[in-house]
């Protein structure tokens, strides 16, 4: 099997699974996240059958709706894998990016990392910024029933990883606590740059945001 068809057998059976997904989380966040690493690789010495696998199966059993199991995705994207005609050492090295790429473990010693890695957790930051993280953000604030804005609530900046998966702020305030801190946490040049354009963006919305929250726009 050439890498083509390997990649289309992931597209169709990651769409398959998470037909039933929530909005934040369904197929077409891995779809924006796959085409972005695919741009970000275009400029970095990569393995790029790894980036696509890893951005396509990245994922495929999100924790939040698993009882937290975390686990779950990088044991899911192994069985797939191992159905296929790949070999063990590309298995292991996308199933290390899944385990390893999320934000909410980002206090935890890095016990992995790679250039493909980063690629895919660019990819995938940048699709928590800018118009769709915008879009992102109130839909699944909705989803948890969090209020829109309280000006009462005030952002918690150093939430323990327990505190952050409680998600119960106010949409707003994911701005501060996560959103606005994540340009800062890119990892190669494209990805700076294109996290930068969408900062200013989601400066530009907060702004406006404020002045009709107090009517004066
Ligand atoms: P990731 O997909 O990087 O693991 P999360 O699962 O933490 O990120 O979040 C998925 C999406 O939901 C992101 O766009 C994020 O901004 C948004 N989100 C996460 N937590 C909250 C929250 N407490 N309030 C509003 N949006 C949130
Ligand atoms: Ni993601």
């Amino acid at each position: 099997m050439n890498s083509g068809e390997l990649i289309d057998i992931a597209h169709r059976y990651v769409k398959e699974s998470l037909s039933e997904a929530e909005g934040g989380h369904d197929w077409w966040h891995v779809y924006r996240v796959w085409k972005m690493a695919a741009r970000i690789a275009d400029s970095e010495p990569v393995d790029r059958k790894v980036v696509e696998l890893a951005a396509l199966l990245h994922d495929i059993a999100d924790p939040k709706f698993h009882d937290g199991d975390e686990s779950i995705g990088p044991n899911t994207a192994y069985s797939f894998l191992s159905e296929q005609a790949v070999s063990p050492e590309i298995i292991d090295h996308v199933v290390q990016i899944i385990r390893y790429m999320s934000f909410k473990n980002r206090s935890e010693v890095p016990s992995f990392n790679s250039l493909e890695m980063q690629v895919v957790q660019d990819a995938d930051k940048l699709d928590a910024i800018g118009a769709i993280g915008i879009a992102r953000v109130f839909s699944f604030g909705g989803f948890k029933g969090n209020p829109i804005h309280d000006p009462n609530m005030k952002p918690r900046l150093s939430m323990t990883k327990s505190e952050y998966k409680k998600s119960n702020g106010s949409s707003i305030n994911h701005f501060y606590e996560k959103l606005l801190l994540l340009k800062d946490m890119m990892h190669t040049s494209t990805g700076r740059e294109i996290a930068q354009s969408r900062h200013d963006f989601m400066q530009l919305y907060l702004d406006q945001f404020f002045r009709e929250f107090e009517g004066e726009q």
